[in-house]
């Protein structure tokens, strides 16, 4: 986590602004689409788009790692599937969506919401390539934490998990100390 970031959560305010555009940007884009023919519904999308954001930050808080970014990662690993609707390879196709996504944020709203830097972007990148990738366990923590929070998300809304997916959401319930 970001040391800023650190000592805003002991003042009063934490910095969501980029997050919160993307967020409203894809919110515009669902709500402009039709929603049939589709492996998962756009409702399901929606809510999962923000709650598994917020499930990032706070593993991403009991982790150390950037709030923010995890936020992002947890909001947008799921593009693919929210812009086509197709679930096969969601999560290796929607890496250079997500890659060219966030370029974009930078060239029209990055002056105005802050940009995201070419670290930043990988790391969002990584998270969205590997998140269906839940049984292997690799050293990148914001991959680890994108499908974590995947997890729990589901498991929270009462979705159907299948069995490797327990560990998973398991570590993050141990870290957010309700475990
Ligand atoms: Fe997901």
């Amino acid at each position: 986590m970001k040391e800023e970031q650190l000592s805003a959560i002991n003042r009063s305010t934490i910095s969501m602004s980029r997050l919160n555009k993307i967020l409203n940007i894809v919110l515009d884009e669902i709500t402009q689409m039709e929603d049939f023919e589709r492996d998962q519904p756009l409702t399901w999308s929606m809510k999962h788009m923000f709650t598994c954001s917020q499930i990032s930050k706070l593993i991403a808080a009991s982790r150390k790692l950037d709030i923010e970014i995890a936020g992002i990662a947890g909001a947008i690993h799921d593009l693919f599937l929210i812009r086509t609707g197709i679930f096969d390879d969601h999560a290796p196709k929607g890496g250079p969506l997500v890659k060219d996504f966030l370029n974009k944020f930078n060239k029209t709203y990055g002056e105005e919401f802050g940009y995201l830097s070419e670290k930043e972007i990988e790391i969002i990148y990584q998270a969205t390539i590997f998140h269906t990738d839940k049984t292997n366990y690799t050293k990148d923590e914001m991959v680890e934490l994108t499908k974590d929070a995947d997890a729990l998300d589901r498991f929270l809304h009462g979705k159907d998990i299948p069995k490797h997916y327990i560990p998973r959401y398991k570590a993050a319930l141990k870290d957010l100390k309700l475990l």
